[in-house]
Order: structure tokens, then C-alpha cells, then sequence
């Protein structure tokens, strides 16, 4: 299965065996998660996955799932390092479904004192990860989300992709403005705005990275060329600008 496959199939997986994954396997996802691009890379980002259930059982917090391992993220702190981590951690759990293992985010989930740092990066979120003790996998029909015309002014292969992404308390705080073409344009713009919510806009910004990293597979998948620009796009009515995505065809 392709990332991109895995953007029409994936599910949060809650229930997890309790056998431990190989030590091939975790270096196998640390090596794979190490040369994940990120979305900016002038934020410093590292991971650590925990091995024994003890470890595991250091991570405490509301909806925390039982799993035989999690990804504890770290990251620099800036105003964009969760949108930055959401980015690199989606392509993440969408490879780990590319190979049968199932994930889930835990928003509120912390890890105890001695794995809250990783020598200046800061705990930023945690993926359970594990083999999964349900369906991997659904059809499409079976996901839980709005109508495509709440999140977009136009249907596309690129709201869609959006569509399909998870977050947080299934909150889908994404709207994706079409750009009208023009003749003098080039390729397609795509204004991606987040709801304006103070209550939940940490978790919010994660929420982008990981839709914006569904943007970005399908475009690497189909051979596009993908540019994101801050056009310093005006806030409309309860919707923050966040960014935009130029898409074209790869000439080459
Ligand atoms: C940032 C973030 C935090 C989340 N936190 C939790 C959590 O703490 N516990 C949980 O069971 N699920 C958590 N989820 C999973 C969402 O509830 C789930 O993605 C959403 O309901 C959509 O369902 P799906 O992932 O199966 O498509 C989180 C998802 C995201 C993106």
C-alpha cells in the first residue's frame, strides 16, 4: 500500500495486541520517521519510542489508549511547531498503516518528568502505535466527516484528500479556498484556512500539518510540483489564514 492509499483507508486504531514489536521493526520506523521531510526544516523535531511496557505506562492523561508502544514527538517551540510535527507524524502513521501497523493520536497524553524533554527539543504529542486487535483499515464511505461543501468552496482531489484527514476529537477545523484560475496563472492555488477556536488552537495547528501532509502526498504521488507561500491572506469570517499550496504539473 502507498501513503497515498493509505490517506483513503486509514483509522484510528484504539485497540492494540499486546505482543511488542520486533527491534528490526521499531529501528525500521525510527530510520523511516528520521527522513520524513518536514514542513519546516528550521524547526528541529527528534522521537523516541518507548520499548517496555514500563515506559509505556509512565504516559498518563485523559484518552489514553493501551499500546505496546508510542512515539513520543519532540519538538523546538515556535508558533509553528504543531503544525510542523502534525505534518512529519501524518506520513508517519500513514506509512505505519502501509505496513499493518495501527496508530492513533493522543492529544491530552503526557509522558512522565525524564521523557518530557529530549536534550532541548520539548514533548510535543504522542502516537500509540502497535498491531492492531481491529480492522486496520474501512472503505471510504465509513469515515466520519463533513460534507465536502463545509470545508471548501470547490470539490478537488486536494479537498478531498483533506477531508479524509484525522484530528483531534474529529474537530476537522480545515477550510480549503479554490483560487478562481486566471488566465496568467500557473498550476492551481489552494488558500488553507483553520477554524479560529482559542480553546482548542494548539490542537488545531497539529490538525494542519496533518492536513496539509495529505496535501502534500497526493501531490508527491501524482507527480506534481507542490509550493506553500505565506500570501499573508486576510482571516475571513471565524477562519484563520494559515497558508497556501501552489500545485502544477512536473514538467521534467
Ligand atoms: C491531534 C489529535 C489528537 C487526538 N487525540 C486523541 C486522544 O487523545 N485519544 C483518542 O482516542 N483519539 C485521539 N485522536 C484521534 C481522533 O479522535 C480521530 O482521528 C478522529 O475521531 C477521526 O477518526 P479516525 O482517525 O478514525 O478517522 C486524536 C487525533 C488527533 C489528530
Amino acid at each position: 500500500m502507498t501513503l497515498l492509499e493509505s490517506i483513503y483507508c486509514r483509522r484510528s486504531i484504539r485497540k492494540f495486541k499486546s505482543d511488542s514489536l520486533s527491534p528490526e521493526e521499531l529501528s525500521q520506523i525510527e530510520s523511516y520517521a528520521k527522513k520524513i521531510p518536514p514542513f519546516l526544516g528550521d524547526i528541529q523535531t527528534d522521537l523516541y519510542i518507548t520499548k517496555t511496557s514500563a515506559e509505556g505506562d509512565s504516559i498518563k492523561g485523559l484518552y489514553k489508549i493501551n499500546a505496546p508502544h508510542y512515539i513520543i514527538m519532540y519538538s523546538e517551540k515556535n508558533s509553528f511547531s504543531n503544525l510542523n510535527v502534525g505534518f512529519i507524524l501524518e506520513q508517519l502513521s500513514l506509512y505505519l498503516t502501509s505496513i499493518g501497523i495501527g496508530s492513533c493520536y493522543l492529544g491530552v497524553a503526557k509522558p512522565q518528568k525524564q521523557l518530557l524533554k529530549k536534550d532541548t527539543l520539548e514533548f510535543n504529542i504522542i502516537l500509540a502505535i502497535g498491531y492492531p486487535d481491529e480492522p486496520l483499515t474501512r472503505a471510504i464511505e465509513h469515515f466520519k466527516r463533513k460534507n465536502i461543501t463545509e470545508i471548501a468552496n470547490n470539490a478537488s482531489s486536494i479537498s478531498g484528500v483533506v477531508r479524509l484527514a484525522p484530528s483531534g476529537m474529529n474537530l476537522q477545523p480545515w477550510y480549503i479556498y479554490k483560487k478562481p484560475e486566471t488566465v496568467k496563472d500557473t498550476g492551481e492555488t489552494y488558500h488553507i484556512y483553520c477554524v479560529n477556536r482559542r480553546l482548542f488552537s494548539h490542537m488545531h495547528m497539529t490538525d494542519m500539518g496533518i492536513a496539509i501532509s495529505h496535501i502534500y502526498v497526493y501531490a508527491l504521488a501524482n507527480n506534481l510540483d507542490i509550493n506553500f507561500t505565506n500570501m499573508k491572506h486576510p482571516n475571513i469570517s471565524g477562519r484563520k489564514y494559515i497558508i497556501s499550496a501552489n500545485i502544477q504539473k512536473n514538467e521534467k
